[in-house]
């Protein structure tokens, strides 16, 4: 007999995004569907995901569990958002009426603006500072559904401050019900301080600043912003093969403003995943398929940022790319943590179906983080991470789009979000 020690019982549907991961092509289009589903889990990972007859036959509730009744309501895997930029000081409200103005992301960058500004009031705020307003995102990212994401350093850019952004989201990942994969990005732009002085910078971040992130176990993932007046193709290549050497998996800023040729280094360095893409090439799109890169992409940013275009989603699919969604939540390009309005503007914005949607944001962004085993699907022996939606059937999540409709979050088998609060935790007063 299978124990449970938490059962959600009778759910509308159940989206399980079972199945081998990545997917790719018409597999994106299977989400594992169960009517009138039934899901138990104990001590933290899945027991059951069927129907009630095998739930009867098969489940022993333990004394104490949780039953919660889903009759009225969807059950999906908890999102994964796989790019973000976590942890940072201050905000650039100003930037977007500079925007409205009409002046674009990279003339505010080299006026003053930008990356760089962040750098500053980052580097200007204290670790307990830093750390409750990432916290109150994280919370946010919670009732949004997010049980994993991503963080990326890189506004710090000293060794110091780079450490501190990691350590600042390692602490949230030990301190905070969801889960946090770290990624060092020191290289995201070149700090003021070595503007004419670039290749130091390049050389600082392959003798100091990745040795001391490896020494301290800080991060999983080393990334580059690879693009015009950021880092080269061959800077890249550089601190991403060093890295590489120390066991870091890679991740790729690529083809993102300017065809850079991201996505064909990611390619050539078997990094897990390139993200953005807006400009990527027919011949990256091939190698990304034929090397199993995960492609992140970020519409958030795209909408945010009004610009036109958006990566050729379809052609991706279609070519066998794993596609994979994230917010790309950071002060400048996409202020934004939700997944469930990332997964809308993938469809509405890039012609995603909303079952390769659903799967871009689960199991494939799982992959892109390279934790496809064990989160991203309801299966039995996966963590118990789930979303119970107050909505008649899936389609409403992207239908009814830009509300929450995530109202039980369940992390690693425990209730963690009841009817959208945060449950005995929140950084909110
Ligand atoms: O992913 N492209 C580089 N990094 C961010 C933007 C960072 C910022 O503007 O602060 C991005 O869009
Ligand atoms: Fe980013």
């Amino acid at each position: 007999m299978i124990k449970a020690d938490l059962v959600i019982k009778n759910a509308r549907q159940v989206l399980t995004c079972r199945g081998e991961a990545p997917k790719l092509r018409e597999q994106m289009m299977e989400i594992g569907l169960i009517t009138q589903g039934w899901v138990a889990s104990g001590r933290g990972k899945i027991t059951y995901v069927g129907d009630e007859k095998g739930y009867r036959a098969k489940v022993t509730p333990e004394e104490g569990c949780q039953v919660i009744d889903a009759s009225e309501a969807v059950v999906l895997p908890g999102l994964v958002d796989s790019h973000t930029h976590l942890v940072f000081g201050g905000s650039r409200e100003g930037e977007f009426v500079q925007r409205l103005w009409g002046m674009s992301y990279q003339e505010i960058a080299q006026s003053g603006g930008g990356i760089l500004s962040t750098v500053r009031a980052t580097r200007a705020a204290s670790y307990e500072e830093l750390l409750r307003d990432a916290r109150r995102r994280l919370d946010r990212m919670l009732r949004l559904g997010t049980t994993t994401c991503e963080a990326k350093s890189g506004y710090g850019l000293t060794v110091d401050d780079e450490l501190k952004l990691l350590r600042i989201s390692r602490e949230l990942h030990q301190s905070h019900p969801a889960d946090i994969v770290n990624t060092f990005l020191g290289a995201h732009t070149f700090p003021p301080e070595y503007i004419s002085r670039k290749e130091e910078y390049v050389d600082l971040i392959i003798s100091e600043f990745i040795p001391r992130v490896k020494e301290e176990g800080l991060a999983e993932f080393c990334d580059v912003f690879c693009e015009e007046g950021a880092f080269s193709v061959e800077q890249s290549r550089a601190i991403l093969e060093s890295a590489a050497q120390l066991g870091f998996k890679l991740k790729l800023h690529a083809d993102q403003l300017t065809h850079s040729g991201g996505a064909e280094l990611a390619a050539e360095l078997g990094a897990i995943s390139a993200d953005h893409l807006d400009y990527i090439s027919d011949r990256g799109v091939e190698l990304l398929a034929e090397k199993g890169v995960a492609a992140v992409l970020l519409p958030g940013s795209n909408f945010f940022l009004r610009l036109k275009r958006y990566p050729p989603a379809r052609r991706m699919i279609e070519a066998g790319v794993p596609v994979t969604l994230a917010t790309d939540f950071n002060p400048g390009t996409a202020m934004n943590e939700s997944m469930p309005l990332t997964i809308a503007l993938a469809c509405l914005e890039m012609g995603l179906f909303p079952e390769e949607a659903i799967n871009a944001a689960t199991i494939n962004s799982a992959y892109a983080v390279e934790l496809h085993k064990s989160v991203g699907s309801i299966e039995v022996g996966k963590k118990a991470d789930f979303i119970i939606c107050s909505i008649p059937n899936y389609l409403h999540l992207i239908y009814h789009w830009g509300i929450n409709h995530v109202h039980t979050v369940v992390k690693d088998g425990k209730i963690v979000v009841r009817e959208g609060k945060i449950v005995n935790q929140s950084s909110f007063p």
